[in-house]
This record gives structure tokens, sequence and C-alpha cells, in this order.
């Protein structure tokens, strides 16, 4: 259905097209949990030198893994902890050079030197963030940072969020 080559170009240029390439994954389709699978598996192709990428959903007090590509991850990550507990809580991107030097990383994958998380916010209820990791040091700048917060509310406005509800309260324990 899509390339499967990774986009070339400037990174406003490769984020360019996979804002392009997701807006067509979405095309008609509003569950929030098919949507963040195939956001992952674009990006997981389409960026280079990252080796996780992935979903993690508010529920309650923590963070519980979601769709993602990459290796078995930590499932539930306690609010305030790790990168992604931090970025959740504070309501805001966190772009970590390396995360050997951010205090309470959570290594899931010994493979990775840096990191960016992205809190996924709607309308001012916090739903997850998205998490991405590099094996490279210093992997992400502010062209990744625009480019994926953009991807990102993408995802936001394709997704019926009330569902995630429904799959969380599942969830539960
Ligand atoms: N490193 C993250 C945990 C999630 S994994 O990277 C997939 C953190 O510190 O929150």
């Amino acid at each position: 259905m899509f390339a499967d080559e990774r986009p070339g170009g400037s990174k406003r240029e490769i984020y360019d097209e996979l804002l392009r390439q997701a807006r067509g994954l979405f095309e008609g389709e509003r569950d929030a949990i098919a949507n963040a699978a195939n956001l992952s598996a674009l990006l997981f192709g389409g960026l280079a030198e990252i080796n996780w990428v992935g979903f993690y959903f508010l529920n309650g007090s923590e963070l519980v893994l979601g769709p993602f590509q990459g290796k078995p991850a930590c499932v539930r990550i306690a609010l305030g902890k790790g990168v992604c507990g931090t970025a959740m809580e504070q309501r805001q991107t966190l772009v970590v050079p390396d995360v050997g030097k951010f205090p309470g990383h959570i290594p899931c994958d010994a493979d990775s030197r840096s990191e960016i998380v992205v809190p996924l916010i709607a309308g001012g209820r916090a739903v997850g963030v998205l998490d991405i990791d590099s094996p490279i040091p210093a992997r992400f700048d502010e062209d990744d940072r625009v480019g994926i917060e953009s991807l990102a509310v993408l995802w936001l406005r394709a997704s019926e969020l009330n569902g995630l509800d429904l799959h969380l309260a599942a969830a539960a324990r």
C-alpha cells in the first residue's frame, strides 16, 4: 500500500513526507489503537537511526505500553518517572541528548543513547506520550521536535479518543 523505502532529503522534507503518508494512513480511520500502531510502523521504517518508537497511554497515575516497534519494553511507568513519565507530568516535549545523564531514565533497550518524548494532549486531557529512542547520542534536534509534535497532533485529531477510554478501563488493574 505504501512504498517501504525511507523518505530522503532534509529533515523538514522527511517530516513533510511522513506527515503526508500518515494522513493517508489515517484517512477514514478513527480507531486510536490502529492509528497508533500504523504511526509507529511508519516512523520505525521512515526515520533513520532509531531503535524504538511507540506509544504509552495514561491510565490513572501510570503510563501503560501501547502499540510500538522495536524490542519488548517496560509495560508500566509511573507518572513523573523516567523520561516518559516526566514528559507526561510536565506536559512538555523532552529531548534527551544523553539518556545516561537523565536522572531516573528507564533503560528498556540497552542500545538507546538519546530519546525524544512528546506528550499527547487533547483539549486539556493528557492521553499519553509518543516515545522515540535512538542508538546515536543527540540524534534528535529542533526539526525532529517540530516534526514529531506535528505527527502527534495529526494522530490526536484523527483518532477517536473515547474508544481509548474503553480499552484502558477494560485493561485497568
Ligand atoms: N526510556 C523511557 C522508557 C521507555 S523506553 O525507552 C521504550 C523512559 O525513561 O521513560
